[in-house]
């Protein structure tokens, strides 16, 4: 699901082609001097995104992902039905997917077998008939075998992590071609189904609602569906032991908790929490963008971090209330307004830290100006290579080093300082309605912030997102 600035952009950009059909390449199809004959071409294979230049692909926007599949922790076996739903956005020869995944026995775009080939991440669909603009597809692609992880820039892992028990599952920002062919980048938004099949004893916890669990000759199969768009970096269908407890927030929002049993004790007061939460959030960032919540809480030690899974963040160890309150906040920032190119993270830690601060405050600790001001953030020299990156692009190798999240959160402390309190969270709940299950870039955000105090804080965003060193006016 693309949004419908960008829907725009591209049949803008379809509209130009058709009228230069004449002289462009490609167009072998086309009847010279008909404008409206089909000008097919391939889809981009990248989005463009320079910190992973492989994600995402161009020409067509995907609506939902189904995956079907059974998954044997002992063998670690993964044998998967996907089928993606998209619409070309341009008249289409080719396409890509991302996918690292295992071997594909087949693949068919609208019940039509098809040739692919395979070159790194890149899944290439050489469609016949041929795609064109605006026309729904299906593509089903079965495949195989063991899915694998993926070394970041900042060397953790992620994608499909194998754990005791199960698997861990996390994609930001480019595991989910592990176990999943997408087209992987905030910018195209679809829904999820995932049916997912595993031994009898264990859980299969995903995104969204859980329609249907059902034991059967030993393996369970459990049924998750997320109605709201999600980007693909925050899928999760994480299998283990769990406890498991349903309640509901004070406000109605359905919260569903998996804990991995060894993890119960040291995460009992952030689960206990989630409620509390949700509602200090909702009552100051505007509503719960999603129809659940809920958290999973695992042991995967080789990962190392939490990652904010659409409706229920995942935990690779026991959660504290701190970072609970993180990956809760990223709900509304984050996960409904994602960002529009990785360089724009600050954009998801700063506030999510900035959120979690907040909490830290509302349940009687530091205040947020202590923790602004505390030896972690502004409190460091000058000198210390904390304030030798730039914000608004830290690179990825940095990406999720304390840099976005301390200093992102910092800028939006100054923020309040620069434009009062009312005119800050003003700003943020635009900031959360307008880009509702979407994506938004940091000029956005400088253009809401200046709009909403009708201050010219050039300045301001300057020093904080856009120079190194550590701002001392602004
Ligand atoms: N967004 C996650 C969080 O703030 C961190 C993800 C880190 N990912 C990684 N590949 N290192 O909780
Ligand atoms: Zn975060």
């Amino acid at each position: 699901m693309t949004i419908p600035r960008l829907r725009g952009a591209a049949l803008a950009t379809v509209t130009l082609v058709a009228v230069g059909s004449m002289v462009a390449p490609g167009s072998a199809d086309a009847a010279p001097g008909d404008p409206a004959a089909p000008r097919y071409s391939a889809g981009a294979a990248s989005v463009g995104d320079p910190y992973f230049p492989d994600e995402g692909n161009g020409g067509y926007d995907v609506q939902h992902y189904d995956l079907n599949f059974s998954y044997d922790p002992a063998t670690r076996l993964m044998a998967a039905t996907a089928t993606i739903t998209a619409t070309a956005m341009h008249d289409l020869d080719q396409f890509n997917l991302d996918f690292r995944g295992p071997e594909i026995s087949s693949l068919t775009v609208d019940g039509h077998a098809h040739d692919f080939t395979r070159d790194g991440q890149e899944l290439v669909v050489t469609p016949r008939p041929k795609l064109k603009t605006g026309q729904a597809f299906t593509v089903v692609v079965r495949y195989a075998g063991v899915p694998g992880l993926i070394t970041d820039p900042d060397g953790s892992i992620e994608g499909w992590v194998p754990t005791d028990d199960g698997a861990f599952v996390v994609g930001e920002p480019q595991g989910t071609p592990a176990w999943l062919p997408a087209n992987d980048h905030p910018t195209d938004k679809a829904t999820f189904r995932f049916t997912a099949k595993v031994p009898e004893g264990l859980t299969a916890v995903g995104n969204g609602q859980l329609l249907s669990q059902q034991t059967r000759d030993g393996w369970t199969t459990f049924i998750w569906d997320s109605t709201e768009p999600m980007a693909s970096y925050l899928a999760t269908i994480t299998i283990g032991k769990f406890e498991v407890t349903e309640s509901t927030t004070p406000s109605g929002i359905p919260v569903y908790v998996a804990v991995d049993p060894r993890q119960v004790a040291g995460s009992a007061a952030a689960v206990a929490q989630i409620p509390r939460m949700i509602d200090f959030f909702s009552s100051t960032f505007g509503p719960y963008p999603f129809a659940s919540t809920g958290a999973i809480i695992d042991r995967a030690p080789d990962v190392g971090y939490a990652l904010e899974t659409q409706t229920k963040p995942v935990f690779s160890g026991s959660a504290s209330v701190g970072t609970m309150a993180h990956e809760l906040a990223h709900q509304w920032y984050g996960d409904s307004v994602s960002p529009e190119r990785w360089s724009d993270i600050w954009l998801n830690e700063g506030f999510a830290t900035y959120a979690q601060w907040m909490y830290t405050e509302y349940n009687g600790g530091a205040s947020v100006s202590q923790t602004f001001n505390s030896s972690s953030n502004y409190g460091r020299a000058p000198s210390s290579s904390f304030w030798q990156i730039v914000l608004a692009d830290p690179g990825p190798e940095d990406m999720f080093s304390n840099i976005p999240y301390n200093r992102g959160a910092m800028t939006l402390h100054a923020l309040r300082g620069k434009v009062g309190d009312d005119t800050f969270f003003r700003i943020l709940r635009e900031w959360a309605s307008s880009h509702r299950h979407s994506h938004a870039a940091t000029a956005d955000f400088i253009a809401l912030s200046e709009r909403a105090s009708g201050q010219d804080l050039k300045a301001f965003f300057d020093v904080w997102l856009f120079q190194k060193g550590k701002p001392t006016t602004w």
